[in-house]
């Protein structure tokens, strides 16, 4: 689903991303892990052309990410992405917020749309809150309906972006449940989360990132019982030192 091959980016003089080489099949459910700063939003924010890679190839379901806008348009049309922020239109209701895209990127009518809407924010649990405007919402049940509103385009690969990381501890469970049970479908997942329960949990494969490169690729049981670098060995210890 996912090619990346000899993959570099700089952001100005500094090499951000240095040789990626990772192949994703279609349905893997893959964790993305590393310190602060060793790349990981970039990586994945290049794999939907939000930043351009400067070398090396990067092909989602076949086609090219490269200055032609039409491969870019394609591949975002079935890409979802949730961030850390939530980033719902603040102007919108939940539910125009989950119809937008539907309606003007895919052309769905509006009356398929909102029921598309409705039947995903039921999945998230959050139908009750559909008519609120965000900032009426908690974080939890807006990272929720971000979640929502990405599954409203049918996408096949959905990207993660440290998607608890501005939740309050007992609001991580209700968004990581939602990701749990997502996982149980084919879409693609590729999640940056320090969640390692969540990892162990669902991961098809953990990928260790460090100062622009991939240390490490493992699968969870091998990657949290026998971490082979010594800079994979240090992050686990810290992370699992809080
Ligand atoms: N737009 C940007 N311009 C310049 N430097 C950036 C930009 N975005 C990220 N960086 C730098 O690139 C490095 C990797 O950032 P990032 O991909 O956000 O790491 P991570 O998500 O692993 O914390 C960091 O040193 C960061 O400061
Ligand atoms: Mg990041």
């Amino acid at each position: 689903m996912i090619a990346i091959r000899d993959m570099s980016k700089w952001f100005g003089e500094f090499q951000v991303l240095k040789d990626i080489t990772l192949s994703i099949p279609e349905g893997e459910r893959l964790v993305i892990c590393g310190p602060s700063g060793s790349g990981k939003s970039t990586l994945i924010r290049c794999m939907n052309g939000l930043e351009r890679h400067q070398a090396g190839q990067i092909e989602i379901a076949g086609t090219p990410i490269s200055e032609d806008g039409k491969g870019l348009a394609k591949i975002r049309k079935s890409t979802g992405m949730v961030f850390q922020q939530f980033n719902l239109y603040p102007h919108l209701s939940i539910l125009e917020n989950c119809v937008l895209a539907p309606m003007w990127v895919h052309k769905i009518a509006r009356k398929q749309a909102e029921a598309t809407a409705l039947e995903y924010l039921e999945r998230v649990n959050i139908a009750a809150q559909a008519n609120k405007y965000p900032h009426q919402l908690s974080g939890g049940q807006q990272q929720r309906a971000a979640i929502a509103r990405t599954l409203c385009i049918g996408p096949k690969i959905m990207l993660f972006d440290e998607p608890t990381s501005a939740l309050d501890p007992e609001m991580i469970k209700e968004v990581l449940d939602v990701m749990v049970d997502l996982a149980a479908e084919q879409i693609t997942m590729i999640c940056v989360t320090h969640e390692m329960g969540f990892a162990r949990r669902v991961a098809d494969r953990v990928v260790f990132m460090d100062r622009g490169e991939i240390v490490e690729a493992a699968a969870p049981d091998a990657f949290f019982d026998d971490p082979q670098s010594p800079r994979s060995k240090a992050f686990l210890a810290k992370v699992f030192s809080h």
